[in-house]
């Protein structure tokens, strides 16, 4: 077995796994696909894992697509969905990553696996890990990691490092290390766990039933989902699936934001930020690995990256909860905050068809939504009590 590898040791350049089209579709042409539930493994024949792997597998992806009216009618949209990946088996996106990043790992022959992350990746890694019988390392960053993240991690069996400072230095930490410790990163800089991620797009073509939306609104971190929908995208129109591709807008955090900015100054360099903070501690990333995927994806769209501040993506975590019954996470929230505030700016046609991604379930951080509360009231056990509580 060879040395894992996550770059091209020439240009420096994240790996990428290119799909033979012809040969896919020929892959596509002997099975019925449609006919099998809707989930990553559906597409089983457009991800790269040998035929005789086994498959790790919580029942990821197949998430629903809600059609959204009320939020529609409240901001005068005629088309808006939400594609709830909270609805995942671990709570996030990252689940469709790792069931394909773990079964190629075992495949491989690895031994034990490690991530740095801002919670998600390492709640899904600690649990498919587990399912695979694999050991699993996670470094955090003290302090900011979501408490429900957290519990997941541990309880799953995730031997859990706090690291003494942000996302990106626990995460240049994992990959100083990784070698010569022998751990395999998966980190969205794992091509496979990408291929996994992809299939989102794949299943909101099919779920609109053979098109793809007009826009497509998504959360920026490390750039890796952003550009993985766009690898989706791209090959089910190569593939002939649909006829046409969205726009992509990607959405940051004010606090955190260094590919929007590369879109405001239009810049080819990324500038990191080297204190990055927001509510939306998922996308609390200064300096994204996956950036130059991410921004030449939303650039061959027709798209770009634009920020949100805290307060608005509040503002939309509450609005989805209220209007939708869609619990999402902060970060899960900022796709939304991110196209409210550009209907709200005139930035996009009121009849177009929208798609917003929210990435992450609510109850992953407790704490946020309790705050932003009214408190529980106390009252007697009694009817008078509850009388006076309802307002007579
Ligand atoms: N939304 C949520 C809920 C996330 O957890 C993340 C990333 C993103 C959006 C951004 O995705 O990084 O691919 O652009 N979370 C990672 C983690 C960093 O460690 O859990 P991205």
């Amino acid at each position: 077995m060879g040395r894992p590898a996550y770059a091209c040791s020439s240009c420096g350049n994240l790996l990428e796994v290119k799909m033979d089209i012809a040969e896919s579709i020929t892959r596509l042409s002997k099975v019925d696909h449609r006919s099998r539930p809707i989930s990553v493994w559906r597409y089983r024949e457009l991800l790269p894992l040998g035929r005789s792997a086994e498959v790790f597998s919580l029942g990821e992806g197949g998430t629903p697509l809600f059609r959204c009216s009320r939020l529609a009618r409240e901001l005068g949209l005629k088309n808006l969905h939400i594609k709830f990946e909270g609805a995942n088996p671990t709570g996030s996106f990252k689940d469709r990553g790792m069931t394909v990043g773990i079964s190629k790992a075992k495949e491989l022959g690895m031994k034990i696996v490690t991530c740095a992350s801002t919670g998600n990746t390492s709640a899904s890694l600690a649990a498919y890990a587990g399912l695979a019988g694999m050991r699993c390392v996670v470094l955090i960053p003290e302090g900011k990691v979501a408490i429900g993240k957290l519990a997941q991690a541990m309880m799953h069996g995730a031997m859990v490092a706090s690291v003494k400072g942000n996302f990106d230095q626990a995460f240049k930490v994992v990959m100083d290390s990784s070698e010569r410790l022998g751990l395999y990163v998966l980190n969205s800089v794992n091509p496979f766990r990408i291929e996994g991620q992809k299939t989102a797009a794949y299943e909101i073509c099919d779920q609109l039933e053979g098109k793809s939306p007009e826009y497509l609104y998504i959360p920026v971190g490390n750039g890796g989902n952003s550009a993985a929908y766009w690898k989706g995208f791209t090959e089910y129109e190569a593939l002939g699936a649909v006829p046409n591709r969205p726009i992509i807008r990607g959405i940051q955090a004010e606090g955190s934001a260094p590919i929007a900015r590369m879109f405001s100054t239009q810049s080819d360099e990324i500038v990191p930020v080297s204190k990055p903070e927001t509510v939306a501690t998922a996308i609390r990333i200064g300096n994204p690995a996956n950036w130059k995927k991410t921004v030449r994806a939303i650039r061959e769209s027709g798209g770009r990256a634009t920020t949100v501040t805290d307060r608005e993506i509040l503002e939309a975590q509450k609005m989805m909860a209220r209007f939708e019954g869609i619990f999402a996470e902060p970060a899960g929230s900022a796709a939304l905050a991110g196209m409210i505030k550009d209907v709200n700016n005139g930035d996009l046609d009121k009849a177009s068809e929208v798609v917003c991604v929210s990435t992450g379930h609510g109850l992953k951080d407790p704490d946020i939504a309790i705050s932003q509360c009214v408190k529980p009231a106390t009252i007697e056990a009694s009817v008078d009590a509850l009388r006076m509580f309802v307002g007579g």
